[in-house]
């Protein structure tokens, strides 16, 4: 059969693409290995918020003397908050395959494989039948970086590390887990097994956590997640998986950390091996498929959106992205701003940033200058968080007075973001936005007050 778009990959990027276009009336084929709603759905995002909600909602019991509110005997239940967190995803996979089938994209369960071009268009196999796509639309997510480090393979093969994937869905609580790598998967994960009772150790080779966001922020973070209890280890690469534990170098030391179970969170990379792109000449850049900000690749007809074009690597870019590639083939004109896209860490503080960071601005050389404000310029940040030392930082553009950057830790901060990349996304203003009435009182009232430092 032949289908104006044929989609590779029913992650947040194929999903939507799927959706928009065949709401523009295209006949759409989608093609899922796994699972229909890809990482996001089913291992990643929405898992991971399920488990951080329970583990929130214990750690402020747990801490309600402070508010007034005396409990005994709390405890969490991992097994139940698992099945929770199982029901969610089948709730919104669900949701997500009744809104394809009710627009009429026919899906197909299994692993796709372009196989070359003729004058209807694309050929893709799957399940030992031939497909035709007139247009093209890779969105084969990526998977987690495994580098060659000595014993991975075996403790992975044996089940002592395990990846993300697995992390969300252990059974049991490991007495004690070390992770590799201070990013937002090592952080979300150390979050929540903290909270539910391991001993957590954070193994990073940076000297830092957070990897690109602002450092201010990530020291605040990091005393935060230290003060729950979780142990860092910065500046420390880890150089061997054996039984029972991993080695790291520091400073030319090695050093070992006993462990019941080590998560690998060192990054993600582009899934495109396997997806016959050369029998079409895709151009690559690496293990990513090269794209313009209008999601298209070099060859015409074949677009790239959500993490295999490696630009973003977030499920809202993806989200874009797709919309984007869609625009593009219907013959209108859009393109992603990539300048604008909001990164959130949900542990507990929030971290949330969008566009420049204070450093990233000064290494590109750029005219600006940082109003940093205490978020207990909010009262509403006062009355519900103790002791809370978040902040609010604005990056400023010297040259027009627009925002470059703005960038929070304080709980809310994934739901307030939003704002902020308006703000910087549609260069509005300092003094546009001044005029602008907030609500009172919200805890975005400080980004409002940051403005008038
Ligand atoms: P990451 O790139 O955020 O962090 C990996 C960290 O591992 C880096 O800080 C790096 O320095 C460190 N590292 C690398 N090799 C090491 C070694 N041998 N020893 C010690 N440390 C080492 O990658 P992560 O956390 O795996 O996340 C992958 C992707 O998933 C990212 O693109 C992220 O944006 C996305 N993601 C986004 C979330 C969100 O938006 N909240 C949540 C989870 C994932």
């Amino acid at each position: 059969m032949i289908y104006d778009l044929a989609v590779i990959g029913g992650g947040p990027a194929g999903y939507l693409a799927a959706e928009r276009a065949a709401q523009a009336g295209l006949k759409v084929v989608l093609f899922e290995q796994r699972n229909v709603g890809g990482v996001c759905l089913n291992e990643g995002c929405i898992p991971t918020k399920t488990l951080l909600y329970s583990a929130k909602l214990f750690d402020g019991a747990r801490n309600g003397g402070k508010y007034g509110v005396h409990t005994q005997d709390i405890t969490i239940d991992h097994t139940a908050v698992i099945a929770r967190k199982d029901k969610v995803v089948r709730m919104l996979v669900g949701s997500v395959k009744s809104t394809l089938t009710a627009l009429g994209v026919d899906m197909v369960l299994a692993q796709a494989r372009v196989t070359g071009r003729s004058d209807d268009g694309f050929s893709i196999l799957a399940k030992d039948e031939a497909y035709v796509g007139k247009s093209l639309l890779i969105a084969a997510g990526s998977e987690p970086v495994l580098p060659p480090i000595y014993g991975l393979k075996e403790a992975l093969a044996s089940g002592f590390a395990i990846t993300s994937r697995e992390a969300l869905s252990i059974k049991t609580v490991p007495a004690s887990i070390a992770i590799i790598g201070g990013g937002v998967i090592g952080l979300e994960i150390a979050s929540y097994y903290r909270s539910v009772g391991s001993s957590v150790t954070v193994i990073e080779m940076l000297d830092h956590i957070a990897g690109p966001v602002d450092c201010e922020i990530s020291a605040i973070l990091q005393k935060n997640l230290s003060r729950k209890g979780i142990d860092f280890r910065l500046g420390s690469k880890v150089t061997e998986f054996r039984d029972g534990g991993v080695t790291y170098q520091k400073n030319g030391n090695d050093i070992d950390v006993f462990c019941d179970q080590v998560l690998v969170s060192i990054g993600r990379r582009p899934s495109s091996q396997g997806l016959g792109l050369e029998t079409i000449g895709v151009e690559m850049d690496g293990a990513a498929i090269r794209t313009d900000d209008r999601c298209r690749t070099n060859v015409p007809g074949v677009y790239a959106a959500g993490d295999v074009n490696g630009r973003s690597m977030l499920a809202h870019t993806a989200y874009r992205e797709a919309e984007v590639a869609v625009a593009n083939l219907l013959g209108q004109d859009d393109k992603v701003d990539y300048r604008s896209i909001p990164a959130v860490i949900y542990t507990n503080p929030e971290v949330a940033g969008v566009g420049e960071t204070e450093q990233s601005a000064r290494e590109k050389g750029l005219d600006c200058s940082v109003r940093t404000l205490s978020m207990r310029y909010s009262g509403r940040y006062v009355a519900e968080n103790e002791g809370g030392d978040g902040i609010c930082k604005l990056v400023v553009n010297n040259s027009d007075d627009t925002l470059l950057g703005v960038h929070l830790i304080a709980n809310y901060a994934s739901e307030i973001i939003y704002a902020a990349t308006l703000m910087v996304g549609r260069k509005l203003s300092i003094a546009e936005l001044q005029k602008t009435v907030f609500p009172h009182p919200t805890v975005v009232e400080a980004i409002r007050e940051a403005l008038f430092v």
